[in-house]
C-alpha cells in the first residue's frame, strides 16, 4: 500500500524556477509535478490533499550549521537534538548538519560516535554531521578518509580559540592537503585567535569588561586577515574552502577576490549578521551578552556588503550557527568578564522567515531565497537532489509557506529551548503553515505533529558545488 500526498494549487519555488504546479508525493518521495488545473494533475488521487492555493510550495530548509547540545565555554548549548530539531521544523527547516566534535587527545571516531548517540532517536527532522577537527595529527588525518567514506564529508577547523579548538597554520595545511586527496570540504572559522587573545587580555586589564568589548577585540581586520590566510593555505593545498559565519565587509572582499581568480572558495553568512549589529552588543544592563557570538556582530555598515555578496554569489549560503545559551545562568557566567560569556546565539527556527523578509524588503529574489537556504547548502554538503529542491526523486521535504501571514518573533512564542530571542518584537511578513518531512507531516497548519525519532541520520556525498 503506497501512501500518497498531493499538494494542490500552490506556487512551487525552487532555486531554478517558479511554477504554478501541483506536487505528488508517494512513500516519502516526490514523484511528479504538473501544472495547477491541468488534466494530468486533475487525474491524480491521493490519501491526503493539501490545499496550497495562494501559498508558496518550497523545499524544506537545509541548515548547514548548528550546534545542538554543544559543550562550549564551560556549559552546554541549551537546545538538545530533540528541542532543536523540533524548533527547526516549526521554522520550515527539514535538514540540519550539526558539528560532531573531536576533543583534543581524542580520536575522530570517539567524538563522532558520541554525536551519533546524542542524536539517535531524538530528531524530528533529518540530520547529518560535519566533524570539528580539534587535534590534527597523523591518526586523525587518516581517520578523515574513513569519515568521508562514511558520509561525514566536511571538516571544520578553527583559527580562533587557542587552547580549545585552535589549529596552527601547519595543522591547517595538513588537513587541507588531506581533504584535497579525499574529497572532503574544509570549513574554516576564520579569525586570528592568537592576536584576539592579546586584545582580550589588554581589554580586561584596562577594566573593559562589558559585552560590547567582545565585538571590539574581535576586530574586522583579524577576520579579514584570517580569511586571506585560509584562502592562501587552501591554494597551496589545492583544496576547496568554505568559510563559515562571514560577518565583515573586508572578509567578503577576500572571498570575492579569490573567486574572481576562479578559486573554489565559498562563504556562508548568518541571519544575525544580516539583521543585528554592534548596537545590540552595546545594550545596557548586560543585555548585550545575548548577542555575543563569534565572529561577532559588526557595525550596521557591514550589512550592505553581506547582502551584496549574497546577490553576487560571493556568499553562497545562509546558515544559522544555532548555538543557544540561556541568559539566566549561562550568558550570565560572563558578568564582569566578557570573555566568559558563552559564544553563540539561538536562530535555527527563524532562518527561513528572516530570509523571506529579505525577499519582501527587496534584498534578494524568491528563487535566491531558496538557493541560499535550501539548494546550495544541499549541494555544498552532498545532499542534493535528495534535499534542497522540489523535483521527482527528491525526498518529500516540502514546506507550504504563507507569504501574506504576519507574525512577531518572540521568546514567548518560539520553540527553541532558550529564554530569550535576539529578534524579540521583530515583525515578519510570511509564515510556515505546513511542513512535510519525507512525506510525513511534522507541522500541520501551525500545529506540531512530528515526533522524536522520525528524523534519520543522512550520510552525505562529497561537495557537489563544483560538479
Ligand atoms: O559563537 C559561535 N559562533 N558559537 C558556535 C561555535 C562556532 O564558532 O561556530
Ligand atoms: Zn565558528
Ligand atoms: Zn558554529
Ligand atoms: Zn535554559
Amino acid at each position: 500500500m503506497s501512501n500518497r500526498t498531493l499538494v494542490r494549487g500552490g506556487l512551487v519555488i525552487t532555486a531554478a524556477d517558479e511554477v504554478h504546479a501541483d506536487v505528488l508525493t508517494e512513500d516519502g518521495r516526490i514523484v511528479a509535478l504538473a501544472s495547477n488545473g491541468s488534466d494530468i494533475a486533475a487525474g491524480w488521487t491521493a490519501d491526503r490533499v493539501i490545499d496550497a492555493t495562494g501559498k508558496y510550495v518550497i523545499p524544506g530548509g537545509v541548515d548547514g550549521h548548528t550546534h545542538m547540545e554543544m559543550p562550549f565555554g564551560g556549559t552546554f548549548a541549551a537546545d538538545t537534538f530533540e528541542t532543536g530539531t523540533r524548533a527547526a521544523a516549526w521554522g520550515g527547516t527539514t535538514t540540519i548538519v550539526d558539528f560532531a566534535i573531536q576533543s583534543p587527545g581524542q580520536a575522530l571516531r570517539e567524538g563522532l560516535d558520541a554525536w551519533y548517540a546524542k542524536a539517535d532517536g531524538n530528531c524530528a527532522i533529518d540530520y547529518g554531521f560535519h566533524m570539528i577537527l580539534a587535534d590534527v595529527n597523523e591518526h586523525s588525518l587518516q581517520e578523515m578518509d574513513l569519515l568521508v567514506q562514511e558520509g561525514i564529508t566536511s571538516f571544520k577547523l578553527f583559527m580562533a580559540y587557542p587552547g580549545v579548538f585552535y589549529s596552527d597554520d601547519g595543522k591547517i595545511l595538513r588537513a587541507m592537503q588531506r581533504a584535497s586527496h579525499n574529497g572532503g570540504l574544509i570549513m574554516m572559522h576564520a579569525e586570528n585567535g592568537i592576536a584576539i587573545d592579546v586584545l582580550v587580555e589588554q581589554a580586561l586589564a584596562a577594566g573593559r569588561t562589558d559585552p560590547r568589548y567582545h565585538g571590539e577585540v574581535r576586530k574586522v581586520l583579524l577576520e579579514a586577515e584570517a580569511t586571506h590566510r585560509a584562502i592562501q593555505l587552501a591554494r597551496v593545498a589545492d583544496a576547496p574552502l568554505y568559510v563559515v559565519h562571514v560577518s565583515a565587509e573586508e572578509a567578503v572582499a577576500e572571498l570575492a577576490a579569490a573567486r574572481d581568480k576562479g578559486l573554489p572558495v565559498f562563504g556562508e553568512t548568518c541571519p544575525q549578521y544580516l539583521f543585528l549589529s554592534t548596537d545590540n552588543l552595546a545594550e545596557p544592563d548586560f543585555e548585550g551578552a545575548k548577542y555575543v557570538c563569534s565572529t561577532p556582530l559588526r557595525p550596521r555598515e557591514h550589512q550592505a556588503a553581506l547582502w551584496r555578496g549574497l546577490r553576487t554569489n560571493d556568499l553562497q549560503v545562509v546558515s544559522t550557527d544555532h548555538c543557544p545559551f540561556c541568559f539566566t545562568g549561562q550568558k550570565e557566567m560572563g558578568r564582569g568578564d566578557f570573555s566568559k560569556i558563552p559564544n553563540g546565539l539561538p536562530g535555527v527556527e527563524h532562518r527561513m522567515d528572516l530570509l523571506h523578509q529579505a525577499v519582501v524588503d527587496g534584498h534578494i529574489s524568491r528563487r535566491r531565497w531558496i538557493e541560499i537556504a535550501c539548494a546550495t547548502p544541499a549541494r555544498m554538503f552532498g545532499l542534493y537532489p535528495k534535499k534542497g529542491t522540489i523535483a521527482p526523486g527528491a525526498d518529500a521535504d516540502i514546506v507550504i509557506y504563507d507569504p501574506k501571514a504576519e507574525q512577531t518573533l518572540s521568546a514567548q512564542t518560539h520553540h527553541m529551548d532558550v529564554d530569550y530571542s535576539v529578534y524579540e518584537g521583530k515583525r515578519i511578513t510570511g509564515q510556515v503553515e505546513t511542513v512535510l518531512s519525507r512525506g510525513e507531516t511534522v507541522i500541520d497548519g501551525r500545529k506540531y505533529t512530528g515526533r522524536p525519532g522520525h528524523g534519520i541520520y543522512t550520510p552525505r556525498a562529497t561537495c557537489q558545488y563544483l560538479t
